[in-house]
């Protein structure tokens, strides 16, 4: 038993003098328990023919899970639940930043005290990207935008910079995971320009880093998304929503934080995720109408919708994309009416057949109705607690 133990690297049961009379003094108390009452957290993070990483402790924040993640767009939406997941296991975040230094300060709290790493960086100057890296035994790649600006195309933001990420990786040699968020849907023919983009960095990458891993999420879902929380607020604000296309496209939206829980499991995994691209769809595919009514149940108001025909959307958005370059001032960032989106919008994208998906790396995703979408209570109009549905009227003291 005890060669089993050591062998497992658990530490010895006895509790040490200082626990002893810890516990005599607060026998009920279990916070000195310690190492002995948890299984030895063992961080699982190889290469094939790689053994593991050096680790230490129980597992949580103030473990050394042994990882050093790079994370190139921690400032965005996803970056924030794939950084708290990491630090919360005891893995240093080195988090490049390229705005004010606000960008940033949300994910200072996740860590403990100097694992989370802010570093200021230019994605345009290679050497700062390097030393970003020179650190990192882990590379993750969440850089994206979904419209484009005077100053950054489609190509550069999502293939450029993720296709210089991963030669940069390569020259630096001690990577063991590389890690690319994609989109689902990227496809060489796909009729949006990014989801384009994103299939041609796949692609590089895979050249690059063979080994490297792609995830596919779909639409993502939480607090700070850039669907429900933009429907929701147009339907505030003008007492309609438009469906683009008459909102019978199909697609499967899927909670961010299983998107970051799907990223650092392939992590954890004994390499069998390396080299493999999933997709990471949640477990039910929505119209765009069908999500529309669920956001509009969890907000209190009464649906109202403005069907717009995809010629008629693409015209609405047509003069942001001429005007782009031919102002000398910047142009507002487009939300629903964004014409690379509107292209996206006439195809279903859902998770393919046979594709990888969460069940192959071990994970459940949620369901989109509940705990996901409940931010949306604070659209209502009459405060959080403002009408109810069915199911919430059921207190569990009523069941029989
Ligand atoms: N949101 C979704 O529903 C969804 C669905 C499928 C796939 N994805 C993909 O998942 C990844 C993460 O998504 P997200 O929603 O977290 O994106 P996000 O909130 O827009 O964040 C994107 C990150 O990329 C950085 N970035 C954007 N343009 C950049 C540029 N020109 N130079 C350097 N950095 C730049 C941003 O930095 P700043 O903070 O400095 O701007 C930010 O850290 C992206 O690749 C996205 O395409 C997203």
């Amino acid at each position: 038993m005890q060669a089993i133990s050591r062998r497992l690297g658990h530490q010895s049961v006895r509790p040490s003098p200082a626990i002893a009379s810890l516990k005599s003094i607060f026998p009920h108390s279990d916070h000195y328990y310690g190492a002995e009452h948890h299984p030895r957290y063992g961080s699982t993070l190889a290469t094939k023919g790689v053994g593991h990483l050096v680790r230490k402790g129980t597992g949580g924040r103030s473990s050394v899970s042994g990882i050093v993640a790079a994370v190139f767009g921690a400032t965005g939406f996803l970056g924030r639940y794939l950084v708290q997941q990491l630090a919360k296991m005891g893995s240093q975040v080195l988090v490049p930043f390229r705005g004010s230094e606000d960008s940033h300060r949300h994910l200072k709290l996740m860590g403990d005290l100097g694992q989370i790493v802010p570093m200021k960086y230019n994605p345009r100057d290679e050497n700062s990207i390097k030393a970003v890296m020179a650190k990192a035994n882990v590379v993750i790649n969440l850089i994206g935008r979904e419209y484009e600006t005077r100053n950054y195309s489609f190509e550069e933001v999502n293939l450029q910079m993720a296709e210089q990420l991963a030669m940069i990786a390569n020259e630096h040699g001690g990577i063991m995971r590389f890690i690319q968020v994609s989109c689902l849907g990227a496809s060489p023919t796909s009729p949006s320009r990014m989801l384009k983009a994103k299939a041609a960095a796949e692609e590089a990458i895979l050249r690059e880093q063979p080994e490297a891993t792609i995830m596919k999420p779909a639409v993502m879902i939480g607090t700070e998304d850039r669907i429900l929380n933009t429907w929701a607020h147009f339907a505030k604000k003008y007492s309609f929503l438009p469906l683009i296309g008459g909102g019978s496209t199909k697609i499967q939206p899927v909670y961010v934080a299983d998107v970051a829980s799907a990223i650092v499991t392939a992590l954890k995994d004994d390499g069998t995720s390396m080299g493999k691209v999933y997709e990471l769809g949640g477990p039910e595919v929505y119209t765009m109408q069908e999500l529309a009514e669920v956001m509009y149940e969890m907000i209190r108001e009464w649906p109202h919708y403005v069907k717009v025909p995809l010629p008629i959307a693409k015209a609405i958005s047509m003069p942001r994309e001429i005007l782009l370059n031919k102002v000398p001032f910047p142009l507002p960032t487009p939300t629903l009416f964004n014409l690379d989106a509107i292209n996206a919008l006439t195809t279903d994208t859902v998770v393919s057949k046979d594709a990888l998906t969460f069940e192959d790396l071990g994970l459940v995703p949620h369901k989109v109705k509940g705990y996901p979408i409940e931010f949306l209570i604070s659209y209502r109009k009459g405060g959080p607690n403002y009408g109810s549905t069915v199911s919430e009227r059921i207190s569990p003291e009523s069941y029989p």
